[in-house]
């Protein structure tokens, strides 16, 4: 019991840490936008192309990602999925965990709620924050995450574009990303809006019901 109490603790404090992490790494805030359903196709397919040869999302399934985002699925069959062939079956990476860890020293932690535990802001932050440094096997190193054992995979495309191009494109990824740590989050929101306008229609006929039952007691 006690140890589930610290879990619910930890679990409630975490977006304090990672708010936390946020002003003392002065990160500038992601420019996301959950309803942008253009912007998380760009996402998932930067994410499905550049990241899943590492990086799993075992609690996503394609099915259910591809139904949020308002992508067919034989369209995402074709163009987003290559670990299966079944749409229903989890985001997994291509490579296998053991040789993974045998690489890079550390094996390339599930995705799924990474954005959740960092935050949207590191998570832009750290994507946007390779930077050139002969010191480190890969030649580069990270603003948000010193040491990083992830190699600047996006290197080609950060050489390749603008600057203004390649954040926007960092923004996107960033987005999808947040929307896969919770899924449910824009429906939520959209959901929390109704709930709130009926209650204050509600609140007025009860207004006036109290105000017409209470009217004769003195
Ligand atoms: C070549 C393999 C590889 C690829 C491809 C790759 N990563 Fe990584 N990634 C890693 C490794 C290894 C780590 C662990 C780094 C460490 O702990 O030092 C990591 C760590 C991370 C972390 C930090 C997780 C945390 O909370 O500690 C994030 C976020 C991340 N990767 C995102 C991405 C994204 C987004 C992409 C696609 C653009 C990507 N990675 C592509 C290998 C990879």
């Amino acid at each position: 019991m006690k140890k589930l109490i610290a879990l619910m603790a930890a679990l409630l404090l975490l977006p304090v840490v990672a708010f936390a992490i946020s002003a003392e790494l002065k990160l500038e805030p992601a420019p996301i936008n959950l309803d942008d359903k253009v912007s998380l196709q760009r996402g998932v397919q930067l994410f499905v192309n550049n990241c899943m040869g590492c990086h799993s999302a075992k609690y996503v399934r394609y099915e259910r990602m591809a139904d949020d985002l308002g992508i067919p699925h034989d369209v995402a069959l074709k163009n987003l999925v290559f670990t299966t062939d079944k749409i229903g079956d989890p985001m997994l990476a291509a490579m296998p965990h053991d040789l993974a860890k045998k690489w890079f020293g550390t094996a390339p932690p599930d995705l799924s709620l990474a954005a959740r535990v960092r935050g949207a802001d590191w998570v832009y932050g750290y994507l946007t924050g390779f930077y050139a440094d002969e010191k480190r096997p890969f030649k580069f190193n990270n603003h948000v995450f010193p040491d990083v054992g992830m190699p600047h995979v996006l290197q080609h495309l950060e050489a390749s574009v603008s600057k203004e191009e390649f954040k926007s494109q960092m923004a996107d990824l960033t987005n999808f990303m947040v929307y896969m740590a919770e899924p449910i989050r824009a429906e939520r929101e959209r959901l929390g809006f109704w709930v709130l306008g009926f209650i204050i229609i509600l609140g007025i006929p009860v207004y006036f019901l109290n105000r017409e039952y209470w009217k004769d007691v003195h």
